[in-house]
């Protein structure tokens, strides 16, 4: 496995391989991995010939004032779960090969992509900017590597229907794999910034996945209003005193629109703050002929 830092070595490196004809995935991750990214790379190794893995700490996409300093850096321990799953290689740039100007020149970049109406609800709202850091920095990522398929997960589902948006209004020919959340045996979604977590806290969080759960219970038994099911699942994370909802919202599944009625596919999506960690989780309501 090659451990890549500028983007001439991994050009030369990805050159090579497609000249044998090899198909090209990647993986984009900031770091910090957990069994939720593990199961993309192991996805991307199944169906490419040449697995990509990005492990890149993207500063354009935290606000001043969010985690970037204290994020989860662990590239040894990453490395050695990606070359344990026969990655082909990693890039892991510095934050100046990505962003020349940064450090000493704040308007650096001065290229940005922006995805209209997909970002205008859910974390667009609560994180300003943040969806304008994501698809800049994976549109470099794409032009950098040029995969044939680049793999995300459902558990950022609104960051997946971004990314789909772009990859189709800016015709990148990548192919964009959604791949489903990978959860803690009692219901936690994996996530990095659960390492912020001390031992309450970690019981605290599971009201994302227990508000999730009572919501799908409600439209089982039949409720088709949005309302309803928004206020039971603010009564169940009321039910804990470290967690404060950043929002609670149920929107379709294409344009993450809010809707009133429940007519799936719709996607139920929440953001918490549990003590010192934002957390989200979703479920994605289908059309019950297309359950599995
Ligand atoms: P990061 O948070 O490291 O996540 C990398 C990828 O892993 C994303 O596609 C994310 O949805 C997926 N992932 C995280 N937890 C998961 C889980 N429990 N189950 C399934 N997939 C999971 O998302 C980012 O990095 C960045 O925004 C990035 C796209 C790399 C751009 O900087």
């Amino acid at each position: 496995m090659i451990i890549a830092q500028t983007i001439a070595q991994v050009r030369q490196n990805i050159t090579d391989a497609r000249q044998k004809g090899k198909v090209i995935g990647l993986v984009p991750t900031m770091g910090g991995l957990h069994q939720g990214h593990y199961s993309l790379i192991r996805r991307c190794v199944e169906e490419c010939d040449y697995t990509a893995v990005s492990i890149f700490v993207n500063p354009t996409q935290f606000a001043p004032g969010e985690d970037l300093k204290g994020y989860p850096r662990t590239f040894e321990a990453d490395s050695e779960g990606c070359k344990d799953l026969d990655a082909d290689l990693i890039f892991a740039p510095a934050s100046e090969e990505i962003y020349p100007g940064q450090g000493t020149d704040p308007s650096d970049p001065l290229t940005w992509i922006h995805v209209e109406k997909v970002t205008s609800h859910l974390c667009g709202t609560s994180r300003p900017g943040h969806f304008r850091g994501v698809c800049t920095v994976v549109a470099k990522l794409f032009n950098i590597i040029q995969p044939d398929i680049a793999y995300f997960g459902q558990k950022d589902a609104q960051q997946l229907a971004v990314i789909r948006q772009m990859t189709k209004d800016l015709n990148f020919p990548i192919e964009i794999i959604g791949c489903p959340i990978v959860r803690e045996k009692d219901g936690l979604a994996m996530s990095t910034r659960n390492k912020y977590l001390d031992s309450e806290q970690r019981k605290q969080a599971l009201c994302l996945n227990k508000a999730l759960k009572r919501a799908e219970e409600m439209i089982v038994a039949g409720q088709k209003n949005c309302q309803p099911v928004i206020d039971e699942m603010t009564k169940v994370i009321q039910q804990y005193p470290q967690a404060k909802v950043d929002y609670i919202s149920i929107v379709d599944s294409d344009l993450l629109q809010p809707v009133t009625r429940i007519v799936p596919p719709v996607l139920i999506a929440l953001a918490v703050q549990v003590g010192p960690a934002r957390l989200i989780d979703n479920i994605l309501v289908v059309p019950t002929d297309k359950k599995q």
